[in-house]
């Protein structure tokens, strides 16, 4: 792999995922790793990624210098720039110069393999106060800025490169670039990391792991379960069984999804679990939010056992046993919970429609390596359908917590039909990714008075709730066009009985979450 040290910043991630796009493996390490730990990985390159912290700063993330002496080629980006000149021997000063955000650079002429081939003036972000005031011996410059003169340094010959600026960033003109001629150039990597290939390193591991147990697995019609039982049963067949748990709290059309498209085109075995009347009865009365998440959880895991302790007893009958349990565990969630690198990461885990720690089987996690869109990639390399490949998040309550006030039968029929033509609306108009997610929501203990035809109505409001967002931590409201806001405005009013008025929330979060309750 390419191991990208974090120095605790959120850059980390994201330069990871750069480097997979340059058709390279790369995995994410905390700065406290050793040269001996490096060693071990076998590494094929190293980045040091930005951070936080000034060099200067008592307690600020160090690296073992023991690691720029592995032989091993090294990028330093920002922070890890500058903590590379200072190991070997460089000056980094508190000019007192800061830059921040997109800042031209000029390339000195004649430059090393890292920045070789681009144009000499280049716009790049930046983001630091201290900075590298002399490259250390036997490094070139490559670059200088107006206010920092060794924006970038090299030594081919010991192939050790570093840049000021965040080539992970968009913003950096030839970000991408600077990457990939590190990777390729430099490092000499090939690009060979692809999506058929981790399919087929998966495939092989599963069977290994699995042997001849059978193997269950929870379908929520999210991404994540979809794709990770897809690679599953293509391991190992019909020893997998699905469960696919009906709440009634799904949208539109999903159920049939899950039970004819996605079963048609990967042929797994789906027991469905329809739980409707059950979850409903449990949520009669209740309007508190947390009473919901916390009812709906529990109804989740009761149906899921039931289905689960069927299938274990079919097993049994069979002669087989099923040890197994197919989990959709991305690579975010696996740094973010184990990552340690002291990272201030506030993300408050919900879990809701997942499942308990202490069921008594072995977990099989064919996606932990992977990021959401190389999770994408997978399923459409393993010919899912579109509508569920392409899904936006969705929470595990489902609409339970977008009615606010009490969930009934009616409510949840007359939310489907508007988040239906929301859902049509946005598509049509092409702003599926321009959007992260667009909850619909009803406020169903608030009643307006509208006019209708000749007569007074007094129905309830929809809310739509349209967000732009990395990862679901932070988000804005995504500025729609006025006219696709109007059209969805008019169906909903004209076709949803009971409704009479739709309203935008634009409020970022924070303050606002997501979801309404
Ligand atoms: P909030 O509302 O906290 O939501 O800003 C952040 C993201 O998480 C989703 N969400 C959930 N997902 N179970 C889930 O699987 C849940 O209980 C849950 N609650 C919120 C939400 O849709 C958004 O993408």
């Amino acid at each position: 792999p390419v191991l990208v040290v974090d120095f605790g910043a959120q850059y980390a991630q994201l330069i990871a995922r750069r480097v997979r796009e340059a058709s390279v493996y790369s995995e994410i390490v905390p700065h406290t790793i050793t040269a001996a730990e490096v060693a071990e990985k076998n590494p094929l390159g190293i980045v040091l990624s930005g951070g936080p912290s000034s060099v200067y700063d008592a307690g600020s993330p160090t690296l073992d210098p023991a690691i720029l002496g592995l032989g091993v080629p090294v990028l330093g980006i920002c922070y890890g720039f500058q903590v590379m000149a200072q190991q070997l021997g460089g000056e980094v000063a508190n000019t007192g110069l800061r830059e921040y955000g997109a800042t031209d650079v000029t390339l000195t002429p004649g430059t090393s393999m890292l920045l070789g081939d681009q144009p000499s003036l280049q716009t790049t972000w930046m983001s630091h106060g201290d900075s590298v005031s002399r490259a250390p011996d036997g490094f070139a410059v490559l670059a200088s800025s107006a206010s920092t003169p060794v924006a970038a340094f090299a030594s081919d010959e010991r192939r050790l490169y570093g840049v000021q600026w965040h080539p992970e960033v968009k913003h950096s003109e030839f970000g991408q670039r600077v990457l990939e001629n590190f990777l390729h150039t430099a490092a000499g990597i090939p690009a060979d990391w692809n999506s058929a290939n981790v399919i087929d390193e998966q495939v092989a591991r599963i069977r290994e792991q699995v042997g001849t147990s059978r193997v269950i697995c929870g379908l929520s019609g999210g991404v994540d379960s979809a794709v990770a039982a897809a690679i599953v049963h293509k391991a190992v067949g019909d020893q997998l069984v699905c469960i696919f748990v009906d709440h009634g709290l799904l949208r539109q059309d999903e159920r049939r999804q899950v039970e004819e498209d996605y079963v048609a085109s990967t042929g797994v075995r789906l027991v469905t679990v329809d739980a409707v009347d059950q979850f409903l009865d449990a949520l009669a009365g209740v309007t508190d939010p947390e009473t919901k998440r916390k009812i709906i959880g529990r109804e989740f895991i009761r149906s899921f056992e039931n289905a689960a302790e069927a299938l274990v007893l079919e097993a049994q009958g069979d002669g087989a046993s099923i040890d197994f349990l197919v989990q959709g565990t991305l690579y975010p969630d696996v740094v973010e919970s184990g990552g340690g690198t002291g990272t201030a990461n506030i993300k408050s885990h919900h879990n809701v429609g997942g499942l308990p720690e202490d069921l008594k089987f072995s977990l099989v996690e064919p996606l932990r390596t992977l990021f959401k869109d190389e999770v994408r990639a997978i399923g459409r390399e393993l010919g899912l359908p579109e509508v569920i490949v392409g899904r936006q998040p969705f929470p595990g309550p489902g609409l339970g917590i977008r009615i606010v006030g009490e969930v009934t039968r009616e409510r949840l029929e007359l939310l489907r039909s508007a988040d239906a033509i929301a859902r049509f609306e946005l598509s049509a108009a092409g702003l599926d990714n321009e959007i992260w997610q667009c909850p619909v929501v009803l406020l169903a203990d608030v009643r307006s008075v509208g006019v209708q035809g000749d007569g007074r109505t007094y129905g309830h409001p929809i809310v739509l709730r349209p967000v732009s967002s990395e990862d679901a931590m932070t988000a804005d409201w995504t500025r729609l066009p006025y006219d696709v806001l109007a059209k969805i405005s008019n169906r909903i009013t004209n076709e949803v009985p009971g409704v009479n008025r739709v309203v935008l929330d634009v409020t970022s979060k924070p303050p606002g979450t997501i979801e309404w309750e």
